[in-house]
């Protein structure tokens, strides 16, 4: 069994009145896909903003590998190791591909080997390569999200996060982009994802988490949320 790389306790946001994730419990265990599923407005998206340290918590803590992150500014949380894959897959649409994925590699101290990261995700993606010299902003959604995946890997994450990465994307796309997830995750990456497509979600994770208006209210391996009957009528129509 592995340890827990991040550790979220107590975690609360509030957005006025709102109170948008109500203390909640979570971990990420090095080296496993852990997902937070869940439907539109459960506090999916609340909850890694809050990591990020794009929100203001109201309450909680967040712990990665012993270092507390929870005071930390976004930067310093992304030169820690966890990294975000960008929202709406928000790439760079003047810049050519590649400057995007140079640009994944700027806030790292130690910039390493850049070619050798380079060339891992162009193998991960070869679509990237062949458009290296194109404008991201012609690139498909799909690509496109490829790319806002390569940028964060550039940065040598220790953790990723990602909201939705299936969001708008045709089902056989989606089905790629989740093959490269597990295939980044049995490189060794620790992988924390945020879905509202429950079943494809749970079918790549190692373990999840159920969100409803805030709370957890279940958590299990993926496999055993694929078919505990709570999930099943809620979320995976059947
Ligand atoms: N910037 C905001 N200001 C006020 N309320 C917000 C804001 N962002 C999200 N919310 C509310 O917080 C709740 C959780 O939203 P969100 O985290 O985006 O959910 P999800 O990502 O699961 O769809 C929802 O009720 C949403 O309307
Ligand atoms: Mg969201």
């Amino acid at each position: 069994m592995s340890a827990p790389l991040l550790q979220v306790s107590d975690l609360k946001v509030h957005y006025g009145h709102i109170e948008a994730v109500k203390g909640i419990n979570f971990e990420l265990r090095e080296g496993q896909i852990t997902t937070l599923v869940g439907a539109n407005g459960a506090g999916k998206s609340t909850t890694l903003l809050a990591l990020s340290g794009l929100v203001k918590k109201a309450a909680g803590r967040v712990v990665l590998d012993g270092q507390d992150l929870t005071k930390m500014s976004p930067h310093k949380i992304v030169s820690s190791g966890m990294v975000q894959v960008a929202e709406g897959r928000a790439t760079l649409t003047t810049l050519t591909v590649q400057e995007n994925l140079e640009l994944g590699a700027y806030s790292r101290r130690d910039k390493g080997n850049r070619a050798a990261d380079l060339d891992y995700v162009y193998g991960l993606f070869p679509v990237l390569k062949d458009r290296a010299g194109g404008l991201a902003g012609n690139l498909s959604g799909g690509e496109q999200q490829m790319l806002a995946i390569g940028r964060a890997l550039m940065a040598k994450p220790r953790v990723l996060l990602l909201d939705e990465p299936s969001m708008g994307l045709a089902p056989i796309i989606v089905q790629d982009i989740f093959r490269t997830l597990r295939d980044i995750n049995q490189a060794g990456l620790t992988i924390f994802l945020v879905e509202q497509n429950v079943r494809q979600a749970l079918k790549i994770s190692d373990r999840a988490y159920v969100l409803e208006t805030g709370s957890i209210i279940l958590e299990g391996t993926g496999r055993e949320l694929l078919v505990n009957p709570r999930v099943q009528d809620a979320y995976l129509g059947s």
